[in-house]
């Protein structure tokens, strides 16, 4: 049996008060979450101040990006070390935004994925499909591309140590989610093409869905097969719909 996972992505939001709140509020309410494990990931710069307030709360805590280089002349970079050095167990990489909006290509997300994992983080693999590229019926091809690129540096035995999020980009922050048929039909789809190189690996790998999921779609996707949790953005931002989810 995979354990469900739910991460919160705040991708650039939040202050010290508010994150404060925030926290506390979902450690308050761990105790509803049963056996699934929870982890948030804030903005760089309070990850240090996050990390002593999950403090013994079960909470697990990871970044948004993470440099591929390890040190030296990359200013604005953070890298790996360093994350993990402030407390960090996962980082999220290849996040549509950073392939949409900062040029980030399928090399360089699997460049940051193996930074990541060279330093003992769980990268949290996003994959996904655009629109225009669901229409042209291309889904799985830029699923299976986006994962080529990490198998073909990693190896498919490094996907035992990572977690996968299937989050189609129509759906995120749009309201407008994948249906759990749509959903799991992918995330079948990443499994077996995992399984074909390795059993083990495709039967043990987390995949998360992620797209617009909030208290009230939850329940029905995480019942699906190959759905093992989500990622979420907008309902991780108060721990009123964060915990919501947790506990669906
Ligand atoms: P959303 O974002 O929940 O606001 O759709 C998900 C994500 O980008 O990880």
């Amino acid at each position: 049996m995979r354990q469900t996972l739910v991460a919160g992505n705040w991708k650039l939001n939040g202050s010290k008060e508010s994150i404060q709140t925030l926290v506390k509020g979902i450690a308050d309410g761990m105790s509803g979450v049963g056996g699934k494990a929870v982890a948030v990931c804030p903005p760089y710069v309070y990850i240090p101040m996050v990390a002593d307030l999950v403090e013994g709360a079960n909470i697990g805590l990871g970044a948004q990006d993470v440099a591929d280089q390890e040190s030296g002349a990359f200013t604005g970079e953070v890298s790996a070390a360093m994350l993990k050095d402030v407390g960090c167990q996962y980082v999220i990489v290849g996040h549509s935004e950073r392939r949409s909006i900062y040029g980030e290509k399928d090399e360089d997300t699997a460049a940051k994925y193996v930074a990541g994992q060279k330093e003992g983080l769980i990268p949290i693999l996003c994959v996904g499909e655009l629109l225009e590229e669901r229409e042209a019926g291309d889904t799985e091809n830029v699923v299976a591309r986006q994962l080529d690129a990490v198998i073909n540096l990693a190896g498919v035995e490094s996907l035992a140590d990572a977690v996968i999020a299937y989050e189609p980009v129509w759906a995120i922050g749009t309201g407008k989610t994948a249906s759990p048929e749509q959903a799991q039909e992918v995330h079948a789809f990443i499994r077996g093409k995992i399984a074909a190189l390795n059993e083990d690996v495709a039967e043990k790998v987390q995949i998360l869905y992620g797209g617009s999921v909030n208290g009230s779609n939850a329940a029905e996707l995480f019942a699906m097969e190959d759905i093992d949790g989500g990622l979420i953005g907008g309902a991780s931002l108060t721990s009123e719909a964060f915990l919501a989810i947790c506990t669906a």
